[in-house]
């Protein structure tokens, strides 16, 4: 999914205090009697109070980066649907202020449809992703009246059409198509090999047998086209490449059929600040680049405007989140390094071993003294790659201090396991000064709640 952000310089002590770390943090970060605060609350108190490992989301950002997309999407052309990827992090919480916000929801599993359904989200709002959705979610799917589903494979379609035709619905339906390029974070490849799971590829013609097939069938209502081409985008001509790539095989489908697409849903992947090199473009260049975009295109090619979707994930929550651990032991190594190691580790963040990916780190009880060391932060797992940070300029460390990773919130709690059966951290929604779990911490009992003895 996602690679590594920005090339990162070899990591030395950076002098660095929490105040210099705002681009990585929730917007409400700031330092409160030498400690870290965020949403006005003490995490080195929440961190007390809450028990460690915890997740911390700050709800005042996540808020304004949804409004950010509706207001830089919108301000292009009227018929945007922001539509928030949940894989990235769900809760009913999280599913709730979505709904507030008057966005979308993108679900990818009868579980994240089954979240959405509990939460009372609008189901016209839903669009359903997946490679391989089984029968028994399209069925869930259709019963629950989901706005549209992506459709990913023939098979997948041929399946729908027969359930949507059986039940005598039709299915608003869009197709998954693979334009043959790729994004890289910082640039963009074409691909012609188009060598993906998803969706049906442009290049071997799939996909334009697929619209046919799609606009014959019974039972589903063609509505548009889907594209996702990466994760943690940097460059947005790689979203204005695959725009013209997209728009260009819509003027096809029009010159053949004589069906205009009514939806074109670009997908997320605009990438954010994990580390202080990061530069990620702004939403609102994100906004004018694709929405833009999409209308150019079109008036070049003599087409209707379609509407339009975007679906972030990480965006909207990565650096919303941080996480708090303790610290529970230092072990330096002369010579080669130092280890710092954390009540928690590749269960709550397997982003790390899986991608190598980076994060900022800091010491939140000392939160304006200078990051005057470099440590590896380490899990508490039986691995030798269960590392939370590489080589992270931290401030002095000792037993006992409150480490906060920043820029958690997207992709570690969705993706946390139980490991070594290690209970999964809660989540803690600060906001104005208070904070309330979303997401209770795991007990050993659920840990066992489904064994059979
Ligand atoms: C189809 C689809 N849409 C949206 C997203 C969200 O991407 P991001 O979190 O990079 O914005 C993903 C992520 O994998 C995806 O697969």
């Amino acid at each position: 999914m996602a690679k590594p952000s920005a090339p990162r310089p070899p990591a030395t002590p950076d002098l660095k205090t929490a105040h210099d770390l705002e681009p990585v943090l929730p917007m409400t970060a700031e330092v409160c009697d030498g400690h870290l605060c965020i949403g006005g609350v003490d995490t080195v108190t929440l961190a007390r109070e809450a028990g460690t490992a915890v997740y911390v989301m700050d709800e005042a950002t996540i808020r304004h980066q949804l409004r950010e997309y509706v207001k830089w999407t919108t301000y292009h052309w009227e018929h945007v649907a922001v539509v928030y990827a949940g894989k990235a992090f769900m809760s009913l919480a999280m599913v709730k202020m979505v709904a507030e916000e008057g966005c979308c929801l993108d679900v990818s599993s009868g579980g994240e449809l089954a979240f959405a359904r509990r939460a009372g989200f609008p189901m016209e709002r839903i669009y359903v992703h997946g490679n391989n959705k089984t029968p028994a979610e399209l069925a869930e799917c259709l019963e629950a009246g989901v706005g549209r589903i992506v459709v990913d494979s023939f098979e997948e379609m041929e399946r729908l059409s027969a359930m949507a035709a059986e039940r005598g619905v039709s299915q608003r339906v869009l197709l998954r198509i693979t334009p043959g390029v790729e994004a890289d974070t910082h640039d963009f490849i074409i691909t012609g090999a188009e060598d993906s799971k998803f969706g049906f590829g442009l290049n071997q013609g799939l996909a334009m047998q697929a619209v046919e097939r799609a606009i014959a069938l019974p039972g589903l209502d063609f509505d548009g086209l889907h594209m996702h081409i990466g994760s943690q985008i940097f460059a947005l001509h790689s979203f204005a490449k695959a725009i013209e790539v997209i728009v260009e095989f819509i003027a096809e489908i029009k010159g053949r059929t004589g069906v205009e697409v009514r939806m074109l849903d670009t997908g997320g992947g605009l990438g954010i600040a994990y580390g202080l090199p990061d530069e990620p473009s702004t939403i609102k260049d994100y906004g004018k680049v694709v929405v833009d975009g999409i209308k150019e295109e079109c008036e070049r090619h003599g087409l209707t405007v379609p509407a339009m979707a975007v679906e972030p994930g990480r965006s909207i929550v990565a650096n919303a989140g941080v996480t708090l651990y303790t610290v529970g032991s230092v072990k330096e190594i002369p010579g080669i390094r130092t280890y710092v190691a954390v009540d928690g580790g590749m269960s709550d963040n397997i982003r790390t071993s899986l991608y190598d990916a980076h994060y900022e780190a800091l010491i939140a009880n000392k939160a304006d003294q200078p990051r005057e060391m470099v440590a590896t932060v380490a899990g508490k797992h039986c691995e030798s790659g269960d590392i939370v940070v590489n080589d992270a300029p931290l401030q002095h460390v000792d037993v006992g201090d409150i480490l906060c990773v920043c820029a958690t919130g997207a992709y570690c709690q969705s993706m946390s396991s139980n490991y070594n059966k290690q209970v999964r951290p809660g989540v803690a929604l600060v906001n104005e000064g208070s904070w309330r779990w979303i997401v209770r911490r795991e007990t050993y009992d659920d840990l066992m709640k489904c064994d059979v003895e």
